[in-house]
């Protein structure tokens, strides 16, 4: 199967019903995107699928063939620095699938208002409640980008 990961070709051997998410991590070991609930129900493991985000737990490998896949190793670390900057992450595990959303939403939507950005957000789940700093974080990202 072939598709685009961060901008490079790849072809991978896999069934066709296998998870995206276990292509990404096991084979080819982009470990950034996470594995949560499994269900599609938490956001930790969302990747952009032609620059959509999406559960790449739930999503065949299949759906991503002849398409442009972007984890969060391939984004430019806007969203990253800012959530440093805030202090926002506590465990981390959510973090990923989370700057995921809030990059699709910046890229859409450059100067979002705060109940933009909680609403963009509301499908990634935090188990360690930083949620708040995380909304902070993303204003901030927003007023320091070009
Ligand atoms: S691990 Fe995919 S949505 Fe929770
Ligand atoms: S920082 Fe721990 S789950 Fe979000």
């Amino acid at each position: 199967m072939k598709f685009t990961v961060n901008g490079k070709p790849v072809e991978v051997e896999a069934g066709e019903n296998t998870p995206l998410l276990y292509v990404l991590r096991n084979d080819l070991g982009l470990v950034g995107t996470r594995f949560g609930c499994g269900s599609g129900q938490c956001g930790a493991c969302f990747v952009m699928v032609d620059g959509r985000p999406m559960a790449s737990c739930d999503l065949p490998v299949s759906f991503a063939m002849n398409k442009s896949v972007t984890t969060v190793e391939g984004l430019s670390g806007k969203v990253q620095k800012a959530l440093l900057a805030e202090q926002a992450a506590q465990c981390g595990y959510c973090m990923s699938g989370i700057i995921i959303s809030a990059e699709f939403l910046l890229q859409k939507n450059p100067h979002p208002s705060e109940s933009e950005v909680r609403s963009a957000l509301d499908k990634n789940l935090c188990r360690c409640g930083s949620h708040n700093r995380v909304v902070r974080a993303v204003m901030r990202a927003s007023r320091e980008q070009a």
